[in-house]
């Protein structure tokens, strides 16, 4: 297999930054290595490639799908944790930037500060990618586009609808669903709205691809006609504080039988994980069988082996 190198040397910071036909050119590519995987057929596309991959927040399936994916694709990715590394003592953005540039081929971060992802883009010289900020997580997105294509066989027309806190999973799928035509409803209490700078940006991109984004508050409003039913936790990471206070404010975003029994027959459920059980989705729904979530997380594998593959 050969990947076209259109995209080598690009930063993978959200899918707003790529057009339609990228988007769906990474989609290709997570699939076709997917199959190659499967066929135990080797695919050494970045061999003696190395990954430095900085985390300041936990994690396990972003973690592991790099790792492994950078192992299979013949290259070696390092674990950089905030406790080892100097950036934890206060070394700058800017100076670890300019150091890693010179060892390695690639950096993949984890953090809390979006600002703090585009400063360190702004300075490296070899690709970034975005594995997680508080307002953006475009690897998640990727790895669950190919699976509403793989579960619905298309993405264009469908409607994904997301109930829950309008948070950076919430904003990196109105940008996932604007480039590829899916609609996209969603339902959250008041003053957890989606930051409405992305609103009106992931809007602008569904100008060319037709997609219809909306904000509504009532759940039961928001998943007529879904073929996708999205939801995530209710307090993400650095939020742990609010968590009580918003399990409150959150009571009847639950996806559950009843909620989901008003979607289309043929609905699959999405959660990017980790999941609070008994919180957002109960436990029925998640092992039910229109639950594809831990496909979600097998094809984080595959979408970051495309994603490091075709920019790096
Ligand atoms: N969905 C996701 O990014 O999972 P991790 O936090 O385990 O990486
Ligand atoms: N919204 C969640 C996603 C975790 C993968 C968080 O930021 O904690």
């Amino acid at each position: 297999m050969q990947v076209s190198d259109k995209l080598k040397g690009r930063d993978f910071i959200s899918i707003h930054d790529y057009s339609a036909d990228e988007v769906a050119y990474l989609l290709e590519v997570g699939l076709e290595l997917k199959k190659l995987q499967k066929q135990s057929v080797p695919h050494p596309l970045l061999a003696g490639k190395t990954l430095g991959m900085i985390f300041q927040k936990s994690s396990t399936r972003t973690r592991v799908a790099f790792e492994v994916g950078m192992y299979q694709l013949g290259g070696y990715a390092l674990f950089l944790s905030p406790k080892d590394i100097q950036l934890g003592r206060g070394e700058t953005v800017k100076d670890t930037a300019l150091v890693l540039s010179r060892m390695l081929d690639g950096i993949m971060i984890r953090t809390f500060a979006h600002d703090e992802v585009l400063e360190l883009a702004h300075w490296a010289s070899i690709p970034v990618i975005n594995g997680l900020t508080d307002l953006l997580h475009p690897t998640q997105v990727i790895g669950d586009l190919m699976t509403a294509q793989e579960h619905k066989g298309r993405l264009q027309g469908l409607k994904l609808v997301y109930i829950g806190d309008g948070n950076n999973v919430a904003h990196e799928l109105l940008y996932g669903c604007a480039k590829v035509g899916m609609d996209m409803t969603i339902a959250c209490p008041p003053g957890f709205e989606p930051d409405s700078q992305v609103l009106a940006m992931a809007r602008q991109d569904a100008q060319f691809s037709g997609a219809r984004l909306e904000v509504v508050e009532n759940p039961w409003e928001a998943i007529k006609g879904a073929d996708v039913v999205y939801t995530d936790v209710w307090a993400s990471m650095g939020q742990e504080g609010e968590a009580e206070e918003k399990e409150k404010q959150f009571l009847s975003y639950q996806i559950n039988q009843a909620l989901l029994a008003a979607a289309n027959p043929d609905a699959i459920v999405m959660h990017c994980l980790p999941a609070k059980r008994g919180k957002e989705i109960t436990d029925e729904v998640m092992d039910g069988p229109q639950s594809v979530v831990f496909y979600e997380s097998e094809n984080r594998l595959h979408a970051h082996k495309a994603i490091m593959a075709v920019t790096m």
